[in-house]
């Protein structure tokens, strides 16, 4: 069984793609649900699929994972992680949550895809060309990911960057202290009411309030209400004004 997170595609593309592969089952993670079921037949391998937030597994993943209600230990267990750049220690502390439950992390892959963070000066999304030399790298990837999966391989394989204890912990506590907030989400006069925006919010956060988007507190900062918005009317402060949208798309 894979289980996934996804806010702007990028991970949901490498959860299908594996649950191909190894042929699993593919579900997708509902932060709103308090004791999650997991039921997996003798010997069948648990996969996590998720971005990476400030080098760190989401809190809402991690969060989810740890009310998991069962008493089987998966038989093989691993995390693959998509990011924009590199994950740091995102293995060793998700590895940590499922210790905390007597799991034990089997292995951990990264799958660098095009960037969505965008809410700092200076980040922005990928130029088209990056994108596309991503997502086929993936592309190659996955295969020879798929197997080691499938041989139970004890590997942890990703991209860890500079300082990639410093980032998963210090810059990761100081990322959710600060900035992981749905307060200075605005939407400018360009909205058209289509709800998007709503119907996208992979935490339900979002609700049309005359027309338009009201945010309510419960968010990840996952970006797809920005990213999807067809007349990219969605900002969050003015950090993110006149920055591109990216979504993934198959034929990419
Ligand atoms: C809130 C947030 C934090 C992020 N932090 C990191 C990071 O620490 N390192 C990195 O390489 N990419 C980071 N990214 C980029 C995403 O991990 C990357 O684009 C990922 O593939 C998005 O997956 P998704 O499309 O499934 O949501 C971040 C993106 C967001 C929205």
């Amino acid at each position: 069984m894979i289980l996934y997170f996804s806010g702007c595609g990028n991970s949901f593309f490498v959860a299908r793609q594996l649950s191909s592969l190894i042929d699993s089952a593919l579900v997708k993670i509902n932060p709103a649900d308090p004791s999650p079921a997991l039921t997996l037949s003798e010997g069948e391998p648990l996969g996590i699929v998720c971005p990476v937030y400030a080098w760190a597994v989401p809190r809402l993943v991690s969060d989810y994972v740890s009310r998991i209600q069962s008493c089987q230990r998966p038989a093989y267990c691993f995390l693959a992680c998509t990011c924009g750049d590199n994950v740091g220690r995102t293995p060793e502390r998700f590895a940590k949550v499922l210790q905390r439950k007597g799991w034990q992390l089997d292995a951990a892959f990264s799958f660098v895809m095009p960037e969505t963070y965008i809410n700092l000066p200076g980040f922005n999304i990928d130029s088209p060309e990056k994108e596309q030399r991503k997502i086929s790298a993936v592309r190659q990837r996955l295969p020879e990911v798929a197997a080691r999966i499938k041989n139970r391989e004890h590997v942890i394989d990703v991209v860890r960057g500079k300082i990639p204890r410093f980032n998963s912990y210090v810059t990761n506590a100081l990322f959710y202290g600060l900035l992981i907030t749905d307060r200075k989400f605005r939407v400018n006069g360009d909205c058209i009411s289509c709800g998007l925006c709503e119907k996208s919010c992979p935490l339900g956060n979002i609700s049309l309030v005359d027309g338009r988007p009201q945010w309510h507190g419960n968010c990840t900062n996952c970006l797809s209400c920005y990213h999807r918005c067809p007349m990219n009317a969605i900002n969050f402060g003015k950090a993110t004004v006149g920055k591109g949208q990216y979504i993934f798309k198959e034929e990419k």
